[in-house]
């Protein structure tokens, strides 16, 4: 069964990052990457982030969320609040977030404190999914241990009868986290492992300080 894997690498030859030419705002360099990535057409999903939280077993946790929104406060993703992370993040709200474009030979590793979204602000993003995707967030419980697959479906289908005509109201459980970041790691892969990292990091004043890590 064993597999050796020593040989899977390759050489990093894309691009470069040096101090003197990245944004002095880690927020605007993260605008400059995601529209590159988005403009390479090569990633499926731009968006999808690992989302890593501290269990309440101790243990960290990362797992993949969709970015929907990002502005000067920070990173927003949307979820059930009761699911295994919601309560990872009750009880300890440092988290970090990482993308990893590999047509771009690029990651981005963000730290952060995260607090969830205002009502307003979740409710209108609810309102603005699918009917499928709001009816399947009243449906799972996202994270319990469940019989069958059969379970979900029946209850999806009774829903779909229930809200034939009737307006689907956000379940008071699902909304929305912003991640405000402490820090931004941009890593660009480069030959012979000498990878560029520039690593912003807030001060106490609210500066972002801008250092060149070892790769
Ligand atoms: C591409 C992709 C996108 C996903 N987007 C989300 C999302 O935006 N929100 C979410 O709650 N789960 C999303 N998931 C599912 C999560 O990875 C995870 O299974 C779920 O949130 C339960 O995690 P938890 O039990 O650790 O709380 C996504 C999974 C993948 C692979």
């Amino acid at each position: 069964m064993a597999k050796n894997l020593h040989n899977y690498r390759r050489s990093y030859e894309k691009g470069s990052l040096l101090k003197s030419n990245v944004d002095a705002n880690p927020l605007q360099q993260f605008r400059t990457w995601f529209f590159e990535a988005k403009e390479s057409n090569d990633i499926g999903e731009v968006n999808a982030m690992t989302l890593t939280t501290i269990g309440i077993d101790g243990f960290p946790k990362g797992r993949v969320v969709l970015l929907k929104k990002y502005d000067e406060y920070g990173f927003y993703f949307y979820t059930n609040y009761n699911s295994e992370k919601g309560k990872s993040i009750a009880e300890n709200n440092k988290v970090s977030l990482s993308f990893f474009w590999p047509v771009l030979e690029r990651q981005v590793i963000i730290k952060g404190t995260v607090a969830k979204t205002s009502e307003t602000e979740s409710k209108n993003y609810f309102d603005s999914r699918p009917k499928g995707s709001r009816l399947g967030a009243i449906v799972s419980n996202q994270s319990e241990v469940i019989v069958n697959r059969e379970v979900l479906e029946k209850n999806l289908k009774a829903l779909e009868e229930k809200y034939e005509t009737a307006n689907i109201e956000k379940p008071s459980n699902w909304g929305g986290y912003v991640v405000s970041p402490v820090s931004i790691e941009f890593w660009q892969g480069r030959p012979n492992r000498l990878h560029d990292r520039i690593l912003y990091t807030l001060d106490e004043g609210f500066n972002w300080n801008i250092d060149r890590l070892a790769p």
